[in-house]
């Protein structure tokens, strides 16, 4: 006899099901649960990824909670990456060198990562790009910028730090250049309207801050009627809108730009291999985020 409805979707969970996920407050915009679930699929695992909102006054409890249910590992995004730097049994030297975790992995010990600055690293090198040597001029000092910083200075980039609150900037220098020895990273005394003679010398500019976000994508962290210099590659890390107004005036200008789109896969791929030690199918998660940022949310 036929079954009916066997087109419909299945959800898959056992008695074996292991458990990763999210922990945010908020949670519900993420685009990570759809992005690892299509991986899980994809693979045939028995794995499920769950967004829980956990209050930041609940983070403390929520952590032996999460590991005496068994889960494998958690991400973590806004605003519990840096309250996990001290709720962790051990860091490893990115997320102390970044000053955040975004990525926990549940072991005899619970260990504390950050995958971003690898995420934002394999993304910018898939471009045809080598950061080693490279002169960055990185917009903004906060959780992204300290992750794309490391990861440049890591790599022998030449870095320059331009943020709006500017001691903000003079910490993220100092912490890395404590943290890699030999970093070159200095933060810019400069105000925004000279940012042309920093960008006219880059190879690379990142923007590290939230101007250009949707919804509010008339915005742009550069000044208006400064020309984008053409020879640098814009990495914005913006995903939502898929083209920023910086990204359409670099472009404009004849530079290459990216969005964050793969930094975003990258680093869940990174956090897919630590939890699974399975190779992540980086395709499968890429097009789940395109398909999670077309619906409405
Ligand atoms: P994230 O973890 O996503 O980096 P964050 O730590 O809140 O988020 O950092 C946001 C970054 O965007 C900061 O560099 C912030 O500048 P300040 O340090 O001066 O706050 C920058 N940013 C946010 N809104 C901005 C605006 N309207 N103009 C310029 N920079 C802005």
């Amino acid at each position: 006899m036929m079954m009916q409805n066997t087109s419909l979707p299945q959800l898959s969970i056992t008695g074996h099901t292991q458990l990763v996920g999210l922990l945010g407050w908020p949670v519900e915009h993420s685009i990570s649960p759809p992005m690892h679930n299509a991986a899980f699929a994809s693979l045939g695992m028995d794995w499920c990824y769950l967004p829980f909102a956990v209050r930041p006054e609940a983070l403390a409890e929520a952590l032996p909670g999460a590991r005496a249910l068994g889960l494998r590992g958690l991400n973590a995004t806004v605003p519990h990456k840096q309250a996990l730097l001290s709720l962790v049994d051990e860091l490893t030297p990115e997320a102390r060198a970044i000053g955040a975790v975004n990525t926990l992995l549940f072991g005899d010990r619970m260990v504390g990562h950050n995958t971003d600055a690898a995420g934002f690293m394999r993304a910018l090198r898939e471009t045809g790009f080598r950061p080693e040597g490279c002169r960055a001029l990185v917009l903004g000092a906060g959780g992204a910028a300290r992750a794309v910083s490391y990861g440049l200075a890591n790599a022998g980039a030449r870095i320059t730090l331009l943020n709006r609150t500017p001691e903000r900037a003079i910490a993220l220098a100092a912490d890395l250049q404590a943290a890699i020895p030999g970093a070159d990273v200095r933060a810019a005394p400069l105000p925004q309207m000279q940012i042309g003679l920093l960008a006219a010398k880059a190879d690379l500019i990142v923007n590290a801050t939230s101007v250009g976000m949707w919804p509010h994508t008339d915005a742009m962290p550069w000044p208006e009627g400064l020309p984008f210099p053409e020879r640098a590659l814009l990495f914005d890390l913006i995903y939502n809108p898929p083209e920023t107004r910086l990204m359409a005036q670099a472009r404009a200008q004849g530079a290459r730009a990216e969005n964050g789109l793969m930094m975003l896969v990258h680093q869940g791929a990174e956090a897919f291999r630590l939890w699974t030690g399975v190779e992540p199918p980086v395709d499968i998660m890429q097009a789940a985020c395109l398909r999670a940022i077309r619906l409405p949310h």
